[in-house]
């Protein structure tokens, strides 16, 4: 669709207090947790870059230093690798992110909920529409990421759109849910979202998952939202006042999420990324193959 403005910039809210993963989360911000030796964050980084993101804003909290200083250079090791000869890993520590990508850093001072978090990025992200994307949903993509997915949707319809997956009635107390109406040209608009319902009232099964297309007009709806369910300021309470006016889709993505906010999930990813690597995969095998043998 001509004249749609692009999706330039991606906001990453990065400042919760990760408490199902403590004690580590004490001191490691939970979005630093690797998957096999990539940190969270880092997957998220990339599945934006493919998606052309130019400028990546950070929503972090004091205590998430440990970001910036992963983003950031480091000069002494750079120089220590390739004094040893290793290139590789050169390489993995340099291109971490693109020269052509920007970084950008907010602080949200006090971890008031997602919704909250999002708003504390809107001096930089101004009017025009943008990208969230939460780093504890993993998603592992065939072919293209699911951001960029979202992304080519968006130039063809000129609509913003959240990414969302089946999940087990019994869970919709997890989850924003969404009810959906398919459209003339067969794509699912968004008609209720509604955050961590009951199961006997949720109005579907369909989840949100934390990925984003919003337009910029969200953020003057979030300065008026009140706290929602758990006491925070939600994103999804702001999205369910804008629907009115600004619709959405839900975006049924093409791959794997795993949701790396809960440790079932977080070790569901670990093992399918280790069993993707050429190095770990066949010792993985034979321990999985020992230890059902030493259960029979
Ligand atoms: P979650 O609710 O899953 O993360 O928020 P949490 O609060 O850090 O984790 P738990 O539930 O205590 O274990 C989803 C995303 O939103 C960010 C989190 O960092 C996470 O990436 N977030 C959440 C903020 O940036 N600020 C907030 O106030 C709340």
């Amino acid at each position: 669709m001509s004249g749609v403005a692009p999706i330039r910039k991606a906001v990453f809210p990065v400042a919760g207090l990760g408490t199902r993963f403590l004690p580590a989360t004490k001191s490691i911000p939970k979005e630093m947790l690797p998957i096999v030796d990539k940190p969270l964050i880092q997957y998220a980084v990339e599945e934006a870059v493919e998606a052309g993101i130019e400028t990546l804003v950070f929503v972090i909290s004091e205590k998430k230093q440990a970001i910036l200083d992963y983003f950031d250079t480091d000069a002494e090791l750079q120089a220590h690798l390739l004094a040893q000869g290793k290139k590789d890993l050169h390489a993995r520590i340099c291109n971490i992110i693109p020269r052509n990508v920007t970084t950008t850093y907010v602080i949200q001072e006090e971890a008031l909920g997602l919704g909250h978090a999002v708003w504390c990025a809107r001096a930089v992200v101004g009017k025009e529409p943008f990208a969230v994307l939460l780093a504890d949903d993993l998603i592992r993509s065939p072919g293209t990421g699911c951001l960029k997915q979202m992304v080519s949707e968006y130039h063809a319809t000129g609509i913003g759109s959240i990414g969302v997956e089946e999940i087990p009635p019994s869970m919709t107390d997890r989850y924003g849910i969404v009810s959906v109406l398919q459209d003339a040209t067969g794509r699912n608009r968004i008609r209720e979202i509604v955050e961590k319902p009951a199961p006997a009232v949720a109005p579907s099964n369909l989840g949100v998952v934390g990925r984003y297309i919003l337009p910029g007009e969200i953020f003057s709806t979030l300065e008026s939202v009140r706290a929602g369910v758990g006491g925070e300021i939600q994103l999804t309470d702001a999205i369910a006042v804008q629907l009115a006016s600004h619709p959405l889709l839900a975006h049924t993505f093409d791959g794997i999420r795993y949701d790396c906010g809960s440790r079932q999930g977080f070790i569901r990813a670990t093992v399918d990324y280790a069993l993707e690597d050429k190095e770990l995969r066949h010792d993985l095998l034979s321990h999985f193959s020992l230890l059902n043998d030493s259960k029979n």
